[in-house]
C-alpha cells in the first residue's frame, strides 16, 4: 500500500467505528441526551474549531459525522490525504465524546490520587483550566515543546530513556497506548503537574492532545471557530508539538499522523514508511528519536551544566514531596529557615564558592530512619556592575522555582517562611546540602548573567547561626524592601512597562504592568519588568514613560494608548488601567483570576482558575474566561492576577475592592489579609473579607444577595455599577 492508501484505510476504520457508536448511542440514549467533555467552554473543541459548529447532544453527533465526511474525498493528492487526516481527527473526537455519554469518568486516572499506583491511570480529556495552566510556561518557553508518544517501545527502558530526556528538557509529554504501562514499570512519575500525561490506551485518545493544541488557538489566539486555516497556521507556528510512534505503526496511527501533520506537527516512526520530508520521518534508532524530533520541530534547548546528582528541570517544578517519601525537612514552622539574595561589593564575592556551615543531612547525629530536621539559612551573595538593589527580590523569588526544579526537592514559601523537603530517593542518589548551593549558583549565573557577574552561596544549619544571621542580615534587608515596595505606587513612578511575552500565543495582547497592577498571569511585577528590561534590553518588557494622565480616575494615558496600539498592531487602540467597564485591559488567556459583573448585587464576582464550580453569575471560570481571552476587550469582564486583590487601584474607577461580592473561599483566604488592609485604609471598614460571600455560604444569586444584606455589604449602597 502506498502512503495515501494507508491513510484512507485508517480513516475508513475511524468512520466505521464512529458510525457504529453514534447509531448505538442514538438508539440507547436518545437524541436529546447531552454530549460534553468535562470542564470546557468549547463544546467538542476540535470539531468546533474546524467547522464552527458546537456539538451539544447525541442528535448533533449525527451532524458531526456529516461534517467529518465532508473532508473525505480520496484522491491521489497530498491534500486529499491530509483532509482524510482531518476527518479522522473529527471522527476520533466523536468516538471519544460517545465514551463520555456512557460514563462521566471514562478515564479513571481522573479519580485516582496517585497515577503511579492507580489501576487505571489514564487522564483522557484535559479541561480548559489545565490547558490554561500551561499558558505562561509555553509562552516563556519554560515548556519548550510538546511530545506525543504513541504505541509500545521495544522495552520499557528504551521508553524511559526517551521520556526522561524530554522531562529533563522541560517538554510536556503525552502518552497513548502501552507506552503508559512501560513508563509505570520504570517508575516514571506521571501527572499534569509533572508534565508526563498518560492520555489513554486506544489510539482515539490522541485527540485529547490535539484538543489541547486547538484550544490554545481558541483561547490564547482568539482564532475564530470555523476558520480552520487560521487554526492550522496558529498550531503550526505557535504550538511546538510533534509525534513519536513506537513499535511499528498501523493504518489508524498513520491516519492520525496525517491529522498531526496538517496541524504542523511532524511525526517519527520506527518501522519503515515512505517519508514525507521534514514531516513524516523514519527513525529506527531509539537513541536518536529525541534529537530527530527536536530538530524537525526547530526546538532549541538551553542546557546548564550543574554539579548535582539528580535532574534539575522545570518539568519537576510541580512535584510534591509527601511525608512517606521524605528524607529531610527544613522550615515549615518546625525549624527556623530563611533565604536571602543580597548584592555586595564585587571584591567581597568569590565566584562559585559554596560553603556549608553546620551539619549536613548525612551527619552521624541523625537517627537512622527518622526524618532529618535542620534549621536552614540560605545566603546568596551576588555582585555585578549592573546589579541594582531592586533586582534582589526578583532573584530571590526565583529560588522557589530553582529549588523546585530539583528532582526530589520541594520548595514552598519565601523569605523566612521558606520550607524545603527532600526525598529519600534524592538522598540515595547522593544529594546533599551543597547541591542546593550548586543549583542556585548555576541558575543565578545563567538566568541573570547580565547583572550577576559573581555569586557565592553559604548555607547555615546551626540554630545559633541561622537565628543570629536572620536578625543581622536577612531581617534588615526584608524590612528595607517592604518600605520601598509600600512607597512604590502608580503615581510616584516615572514609567510603566509593557509585557509582550504572551504575544507568542495571543498576538494582539499587551499587558501594561504598573507598581499597583502586576501582569495578569501573576508572574510579572513592575520590578520584574524593570529587571527584565535590564537583562534583555530589546526583550518583552519595555518602559512606557507615563507623562500626564488624560483621565486619572479611569487611568488613561496617551503614552499607554500609544504603546498598546503599536504593540497590538492596531488591534487595540485605547485601554484604561483602572476600569473594568470602559476599555478594560485585554486578556491573553493565562490570567490567574477573572472578574465579572454581577449586576443584581451591584458588584463583581471573582473566580480563580483552580475553582471548577459554577459562580453566582451562572458561569464557571472556564466559561467566563472563554469570553475574555485572546487579546480582546470585553467590558464587564477582566482577567487579572491574584495580587491585584490587595491593590487600591483594582477597578478603582468603579469603586474598587469594595465592589467584590463573591469569591471562592480558597481565594478569599489567600488574599484576605492584603485585601482587608487595603479596604480598611480606603474606607475604614474592618474585616471586609467577612462581607464577601463564597461558595460555602451561597452560590445562588438570591441567597448571595440575602447574605450581602445581612452583612451590610458596602456595594449595595454604592452608585449603580452599570
Ligand atoms: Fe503574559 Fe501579561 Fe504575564 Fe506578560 S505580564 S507573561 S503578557 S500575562
Ligand atoms: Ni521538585
Ligand atoms: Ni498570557
Amino acid at each position: 500500500m502506498n502512503l495515501l492508501d494507508i491513510i484512507y484505510d485508517g480513516q475508513a476504520q475511524y468512520l466505521q467505528r464512529a458510525e457504529e457508536m453514534v447509531a448505538k448511542v442514538v438508539a440507547e440514549k436518545g437524541k436529546e441526551t447531552p454530549v460534553k467533555f468535562p470542564g470546557t467552554a468549547y463544546a467538542l473543541p476540535c470539531i468546533y474549531a474546524i467547522t464552527g459548529k458546537k456539538i451539544t447532544n447525541v442528535g448533533e453527533l449525527e451532524e458531526a459525522l456529516a461534517l467529518a465526511k465532508e473532508y473525505i474525498h480520496p484522491a491521489k493528492t497530498l491534500q486529499a490525504g491530509l483532509d482524510a487526516g482531518t476527518a479522522s481527527a473529527m471522527l476520533a473526537e466523536i468516538i471519544e465524546a460517545v465514551k463520555f455519554v456512557y460514563d462521566p469518568i471514562p478515564y479513571k486516572g481522573r479519580d485516582a490520587e496517585d497515577l503511579n499506583t492507580a489501576d487505571v491511570r489514564t487522564l483522557g480529556f484535559l479541561p480548559d483550566a489545565e490547558v490554561r495552566s500551561f499558558g505562561v510556561a509555553l509562552v516563556t518557553q519554560d515548556i519548550p515543546g510538546v511530545a506525543v508518544l504513541i504505541g509500545e517501545a521495544p522495552d520499557s527502558e528504551t521508553l524511559a530513556n526517551v521520556v526522561k530526556d524530554y522531562q529533563q528538557k522541560g517538554l510536556l509529554t503525552f502518552m497513548v497506548g502501552k507506552v503508559i504501562d512501560q513508563a509505570i514499570e520504570q517508575n516514571i512519575k506521571m501527572g499534569v503537574d509533572l508534565r508526563v500525561i498518560p492520555l489513554g490506551y486506544e489510539i482515539e485518545s490522541v485527540i485529547h492532545v490535539v484538543s489541547v493544541a486547538i484550544r490554545a488557538s481558541l483561547i490564547f489566539g482568539a482564532t475564530k471557530p470555523g476558520d480552520f486555516l487560521a487554526h492550522r497556521t496558529y498550531t503550526k507556528d505557535r504550538v511546538k508539538a510533534f509525534v513519536n510512534v513506537f513499535g511499528g505503526w498501523d493504518n489508524k496511527i498513520i491516519a492520525a499522523g496525517a491529522a498531526a501533520i496538517e496541524l504542523g506537527f511532524p511525526a517519527t516512526v520506527d518501522k519503515y514508511i515512505n517519508e514525507v520530508p521534514t514531516l513524516l520521518l523514519y527513525q529506527p534508532d531509539y537513541e536518536k528519536v529525541v534529537a530527530t524530533s527536536l530538530e524537525a520541530r526547530g526546538i532549541k534547548i538551553k542546557i546548564t551544566e550543574i554539579d548535582c546528582p539528580v535532574s534539575v528541570s522545570s518539568a519537576f517544578e510541580g512535584e510534591r514531596v509527601r511525608k512517606d517519601t521524605m528524607f529531610a525537612e527544613f522550615g515549615g514552622n518546625r525549624t527556623p529557615a530563611w533565604e536571602l539574595v543580597t548584592s555586595i561589593d564585587l571584591a567581597d564575592v568569590e565566584d562559585h564558592k559554596i560553603t556549608l556551615i553546620g551539619p549536613d543531612i548525612d551527619d552521624a547525629m541523625f537517627e537512622e530512619g527518622k526524618t532529618v530536621r535542620l534549621p536552614l539559612g540560605v545566603l546568596v551573595e551576588v555582585a555585578g556592575k549592573d546589579m541594582q538593589a531592586d533586582f534582589e527580590t526578583v532573584l530571590e523569588r526565583r529560588i522557589h522555582y530553582f529549588l523546585n526544579y530539583v528532582e526530589g526537592a520541594m520548595h514552598v514559601g519565601q523569605r523566612n517562611s521558606s520550607w524545603i523537603r527532600l526525598t529519600k530517593e534524592a538522598y540515595g542518589k547522593g544529594f546533599r546540602l551543597k547541591h542546593i548551593g550548586e543549583v542556585l549558583y548555576a541558575k543565578m549565573r545563567d538566568d541573570f548573567d547580565k547583572v550577576v557577574d559573581k555569586c557565592q552561596v553559604t548555607i547555615y544549619t546551626n540554630k545559633e547561626d541561622v537565628e543570629r544571621l536572620y536578625a543581622e542580615r536577612a531581617k534588615p534587608v526584608y524590612d528595607k524592601r517592604d518600605t520601598r515596595m509600600a512607597a512604590l505606587t502608580d503615581d510616584n513612578v516615572e514609567e510603566f512597562y509593557t509585557c509582550l511575552l504572551c504575544q507568542s500565543f495571543a498576538p494582539s495582547h499587551v499587558c501594561i504592568v504598573t507598581p499597583e497592577r502586576l501582569g495578569l498571569c501573576g508572574a510579572v511585577s513592575w520590578l520584574d519588568a524593570k529587571a527584565t528590561k535590564q537583562l534583555d534590553p530589546t526583550g518583552p518588557n519595555q518602559p512606557v514613560v507615563k507623562g500626564t494622565a488624560i483621565d486619572e480616575r479611569l487611568g488613561i494615558w496617551d503614552s499607554v494608548n500609544e504603546a498598546v496600539a503599536t504593540n497590538s498592531q492596531g488591534a487595540v487602540e485605547s485601554v484604561t488601567l483602572y476600569s473594568i467597564l470602559e476599555d478594560p485591559m485585554t486578556s491573553c488567556g493565562c490570567f490567574e483570576c477573572i472578574c465579572g459583573i454581577m449586576p443584581e448585587a451591584n458588584g463583581v464576582v471573582i473566580v480563580n482558575r483552580e475553582h471548577a464550580d459554577i459562580t453566582p453569575v451562572g458561569m464557571t471560570f472556564g466559561e467566563l474566561a472563554s469570553m475574555t481571552g485572546g487579546g480582546v476587550q470585553t467590558p464587564g469582564f477582566m482577567g487579572h492576577g491574584r495580587q491585584l486583590l490587595g491593590s487600591k487601584k483594582f477597578m478603582s474607577a468603579e469603586g474598587g475592592l469594595e465592589r467584590i461580592v463573591w469569591m471562592p473561599k480558597a481565594l478569599k483566604d489567600d488574599v484576605a489579609e492584603r485585601m482587608n488592609k487595603a479596604v480598611k485604609e480606603m474606607t475604614g471598614i474592618d474585616n471586609f473579607a467577612d462581607m464577601v460571600c463564597d461558595e460555602t455560604i451561597a452560590v445562588d444569586s438570591e441567597a448571595v444577595l440575602e447574605f450581602l444584606e445581612t452583612k451590610g455589604h458596602p456595594a449595595l449602597a454604592m452608585d449603580p455599577i452599570m
